[in-house]
């Protein structure tokens, strides 16, 4: 069964074309990033119109490389929340747009949920239940995850997602947008040891994040250093940065997965492309004889192949989403 996606929440203006949740004949993303890059952050106003500039195209290529026209697809699924409100109302006019003309059921899905979910289009036996971490620009999210459409947020950031302290510390050196790449890059290059940041709500006891402080505790650590002349190696302190950041997502989940008895953990959102979170949590999970499995990079960072793959398991239960379908900002679970 093959299900039409469309993605637009955020600053990738994406269409894909998916068969039975797993198979991608199309993946087309057009990405917004050159256009924001001089910001050092995503504009929200440029978004939604770079978006409706794009999303025709998007979805013509997606059809195309998939070899079928608009007739064919069972289904439109489209993400409708959360996001930017005026970003994600250009790909749901676009997908009421098609359903209406072509009578196809509209399916909204959930953004997040569809990030989580990345992880069972890679590894289609993958067990259940297990725990998810989804780590994005805008969510530090804690799942424990029944089935593809069943998932109980367990906790999530009290502030900044752990990829807007990458993207704001970034923007904070002038290294360019989206900052996470350009940080894990640098971060190779230095010592995670030379500076002590501090793991926010490591032993906090529950399920929660918090990456404010600490983004705070490097801009504070430059602007010191700046005032007192003294000279600081940008890749210490990113690799400093790092360690931090990725420590407190890997020990958490870790014990996380030991409470919830669980023998699986996943990753998905763009910060699971980061290598150090791969590379730790992967070495970590094992001695703790627990697996750890995560998307390949295409489907951790937004795209639309997820939305298609989700919404083909909310067709089979049989959820439609009426023309009213709007955009909501926010995640409501
Ligand atoms: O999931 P995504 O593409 O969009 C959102 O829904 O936010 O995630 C984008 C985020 C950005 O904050 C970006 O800096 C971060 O993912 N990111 C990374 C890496 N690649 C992307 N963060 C750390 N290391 C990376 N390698
Ligand atoms: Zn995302």
């Amino acid at each position: 069964m093959l299900i039409l996606g469309i993605e637009s929440s955020c600053d990738d203006t994406a269409a894909a074309v998916v068969e039975d949740g797993v198979r991608i004949l199309s993946n087309v993303i057009s990405s917004q990033n050159a256009f924001h890059q001089k910001y050092g952050g995503i504009v929200p106003e440029i978004a939604s119109r770079k978006h409706v500039e794009l999303i025709l195209y998007v979805i013509e290529e997606a059809l195309n490389k998939a070899g079928i026209t608009l007739a064919d697809p069972e289904a439109i699924a489209v993400t409708y929340k959360p996001g930017l409100v005026g970003s994600l109302l250009v790909g749901i006019s676009a997908a009421k747009a098609i359903a209406y003309c072509y009578h196809k059921p509209l399916i909204g899905v959930n953004h997040i949920e569809a990030h989580a979910y990345a992880n069972f289009m890679e590894h289609p036996d993958l067990e259940v239940p297990h725990l998810n971490l989804t780590v994005s620009g805008g969510h530090t999210l804690l799942f424990y995850v029944k089935s593809p459409t069943e998932q109980e947020l367990l906790g999530g950031t009290l502030d900044d997602a752990v990829g807007e302290a990458y993207d704001k510390i970034a923007k904070f050196l002038n290294l360019g947008f989206p900052g996470g790449p350009i940080i894990d890059r640098l971060a190779k290059k230095g010592d995670p040891k030379a500076i002590n940041f501090p793991r926010p709500l490591l032993n906090s006891g529950d399920y929660n994040f918090s990456f404010s402080g600490l983004k705070t505790a490097v801009t504070y650590y430059v602007k010191e250093a700046r005032e007192q002349g003294k000279e600081i190696r940008e890749e210490d302190l990113l690799a400093s940065f790092q360690q931090a950041a990725i420590e407190v997502l890997v020990v958490k989940l870790l014990k996380a997965g030991e409470e919830k008895q669980v023998f699986t953990l996943t990753l998905s959102g763009g910060v699971a492309a980061n290598s150090l979170l791969r590379k730790t949590l992967s070495e970590k999970g094992a001695e703790q004889g627990l697996k750890v499995v995560y998307p390949r990079l295409e489907l951790c960072t937004d795209n639309a192949a997820i939305i298609a793959g989700l919404g083909y398991h909310l067709f089979k239960k049989g959820e439609r989403s009426g023309l009213e379908l709007s955009a909501i900002a926010n995640l409501e679970f």
